[in-house]
């Protein structure tokens, strides 16, 4: 492929990048107390300033308790902690640059502080935080309903703030993929079943109520990833086909654009196959 195409302007419902090189969404855990500082501010201004298309912010947790598991990685919620975050984007536009939060729910993964006990407790469909291995209890309907809305109301705080887009984080093992993963997700209600599609139930309502909450015309990423963290061989999807099953769920819900976390993207996806 010719180099040039990745410095081909790209527009998209409103969303109109400069070039198509797109930063990575990358934890840094420099926000204490969950608020972004005018350090995190100059530092995505100098990636905007370095003419980077889009950002896509670390993750950034939602309106949950549970959602987060480290004191200094950012909140999407809260008045201090979205005006830090509206600091960040008028940053990043002064450079001319796009910026896409990342909204996150890391669910039932340990951490590192062992202090760290979020109220209520932690949040998973089914209390295990990889196959076979308990932590916490799964979460009550009304807590998934509570989960959903969080996600929304982030989503529609991301349009009002002037961020261009906004990506759900639905890999990597943390709580949208743990709904994915048959390893974490046992439920016997809606939002388990035996099949990949049906266990894609959760990620669909929360598409469906971002969608709501940001209307037709903002785009919306989701990230997915079949890999874990907490088992980097784990292949949902074993085939092409399967692989579609799984994922033409996602846009019928409301995603625009699915971003694919490969971990070793030199490696072909399937056998046989250069992609
Ligand atoms: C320091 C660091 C922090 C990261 N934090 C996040 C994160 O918050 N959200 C996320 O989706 N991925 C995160 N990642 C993963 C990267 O976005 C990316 O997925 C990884 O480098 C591999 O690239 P690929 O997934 O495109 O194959 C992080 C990676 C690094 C190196």
């Amino acid at each position: 492929m010719a180099a040039e195409a990745l410095f081909q302007p790209w527009s998209f419902k409103g969303l109109n990048l400069r070039n198509r090189l797109v930063m990575a969404p990358m934890t840094r855990s420099f926000s204490p107390d969950g608020v972004v500082t005018e350090e995190v501010a100059q530092y995505y201004r100098r990636r905007a300033a370095g003419e980077v298309g889009l950002i896509i912010t670390e993750g950034t947790g939602v309106d949950r308790a549970a959602s987060l598991n480290d004191r200094n990685v950012p909140r999407f919620h809260g008045e201090k902690e979205l005006a830090g975050w509206k600091r960040v984007a008028d940053e990043v536009h002064a450079e001319g640059g796009a910026i896409a939060p990342q909204l996150w729910h890391v669910g039932a993964v340990r951490s590192r502080d062992p202090e760290w006990k979020p109220e209520g407790g932690y949040d998973s469909p089914s209390g295990l935080s990889s196959p076979g291995k308990k932590f916490g209890e799964g979460m009550s309907e009304e807590a998934v309903a509570d989960a959903i809305d969080a996600f929304a109301r982030a989503a529609a705080d991301a349009k009002r703030l002037g961020f261009e887009t906004v990506e759900l984080h639905g890999a990597h093992g943390y709580l949208i993929d743990q709904f994915f993963w048959d390893g974490t997700n046992e439920r016997e209600d809606a939002y388990g079943s035996k099949d990949l599609p049906g266990r894609a139930r959760f990620a669909g309502d929360i598409l469906r109520a971002v969608r709501k909450a940001v209307g037709p015309d903002y785009p919306v990423i989701i990230r997915i990833s079949q890999w874990k963290q907490q088992d980097f061989t784990v292949k949902m999807a074993p085939t092409p086909k399967a692989l579609e099953a799984w994922l033409t769920a996602l846009p019928d819900a409301g995603a625009d654009i699915l971003h694919c976390s490969q971990r070793c993207f030199w490696d072909p996806e399937f056998d046989g196959s250069d992609l």
